[in-house]
């Protein structure tokens, strides 16, 4: 039997892979933790309660989701300041699925998106299971990771059909300049490529910074979120698409769009049902996380204050801290197996990043407090074994 190349033709695990395997069943501090559901946050039961409507029993199949459940969500985000209409939400089962939709209606097999490089590694698998291709774009290693403008344009096939951006970014955690957002808007309406901003992370903006949602005027646009990260529940599996643009362009898009989501209808009837009760529940699930993530990030940069080549990367918002061994290239996946293996700490390496060049290590900043101070502080006795204070 010969399978379609939509799944990699190798699926062995990688050396990291294996030894994670190995030592997860001997006991591990996983600082790679991104499951919230996982990490001892609070979550009121009336969440569940909000599932067990009589109304969830009645099914009522509609393309983008229930009026109910999108105008819900249109409030929400206008009550942030945003300008959203209902009629231009689509609800997906995750954020995963609404690239998926995307990439179905604006891309022919071949076809390829441009993609932000370092990113979490998602974009390559979305993309190849719908016959497409990745083009990477590239951050500068510089301060706030600023796109590399004219390498992209460099870079950009005719084939090309969209770009993404992650804002914030996963894992910088640092949102796209102004300039960066006028340069590629005007690369997407230049090319009449797609925009696609991720904005998985957006509530999650630290102290000092503030989250501008902007999208080209002159091409169509996506923006995309979802609870997974908004209110810490991926398991309730619902996410959205906000979709914008020139009025013609935008209708015919609705159309095609609505016959994607009307073929899988796959967002579940109760978690619509319960969706004002539970984006009420949002700004208080997000001031624990906030508050959590900010106490790591201080803990850790105390840690590592002056240790050695270690440096930790500032940042604007996100979930995620990273680490920077200055001047040691390419000893990423060594420092995360050595810890692994002697130190027992779980810290994903860059390489898992496609980092182009430096050695940066990634923690996840959501474990609870006494596992995420037990691993920071391994991670520093092990990085003053090694090269000293
Ligand atoms: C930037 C980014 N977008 C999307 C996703 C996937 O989100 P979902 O769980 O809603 O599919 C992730 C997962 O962590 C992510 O980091």
């Amino acid at each position: 039997m010969r399978f379609s190349s939509r799944t990699p033709a190798d699926l062995t695990p990688n050396p990291i892979s294996k030894a994670i395997q190995k030592a997860v069943r001997g006991g591990i501090i996983d600082l790679t933790e991104s499951n919230p559901t996982r990490c001892g946050f609070h979550y009121p039961p009336s969440i569940l309660e909000s599932l067990g409507k009589p109304s969830a029993f009645i099914y009522d199949p509609q393309s983008f989701g229930l009026p109910e459940a999108r105008q819900a969500l249109a409030d929400y985000l206008n009550a942030k300041g945003q300008k959203v209409a209902m009629e231009n939400i689509v609800l997906t089962a995750s954020t995963s699925e609404a690239y998926s939709y995307l990439f179905k209606i604006l891309g022919n097999p071949g076809n390829c998106f441009l993609v932000p490089t370092p990113s979490y590694p998602l974009l390559e698998h979305l993309l190849r299971l719908e016959g497409l291709e990745l083009v990477p774009y590239f951050l500068q290693t510089l301060a706030n990771w600023p796109v590399d403008r004219d390498r992209l344009e460099k870079a950009a096939p005719e084939a090309c059909k969209g770009l993404i951006v992650v804002n914030p970014h996963n894992p910088t955690g640092t949102f796209l300049s102004g300039q960066d957002v006028d340069s590629l808007g005007r690369l997407c309406e230049e090319n009449q490529w797609a925009y696609i901003s991720d904005e998985v992370f957006s509530d999650f903006t630290y102290p000092g910074h503030a989250f501008k949602p902007w999208t080209p005027s002159g091409s169509l646009s996506f923006r995309l979120g979802g609870l997974s990260k908004s209110l810490g529940t991926p398991q309730l599996k619902l996410s959205w698409i906000l979709l914008d643009g020139p009025a013609k362009i935008l209708d015919e898009c609705r159309d095609r769009l609505e016959l994607v989501a009307d073929t899988y209808l796959s967002v579940n009837t109760p978690v619509q049902r319960a969706l004002p009760d539970l984006l009420a529940f949002a700004p208080a699930f997000q001031k624990q996380l906030m508050a959590r993530v900010l106490h790591h990030r201080q803990f850790l940069s105390e840690q590592l204050q002056g240790l050695g080549p270690a440096m930790v990367w500032p940042a604007q918002g996100g979930w995620y801290a990273l680490v920077e061994i200055k001047g040691k290239r390419a000893l990423d996946e060594p420092i995360v197996l050595e810890l692994l293996e002697k130190h027992r700490v779980l810290i994903h390496p860059g390489s898992f990043y496609d980092f182009p060049e430096g050695c940066f290590l990634v923690l996840s900043l959501l474990p609870r407090p006494e596992v995420f101070q037990e691993g920071v502080v391994r991670i520093r006795k092990y990085l003053e074994e090694k090269w000293g204070k």
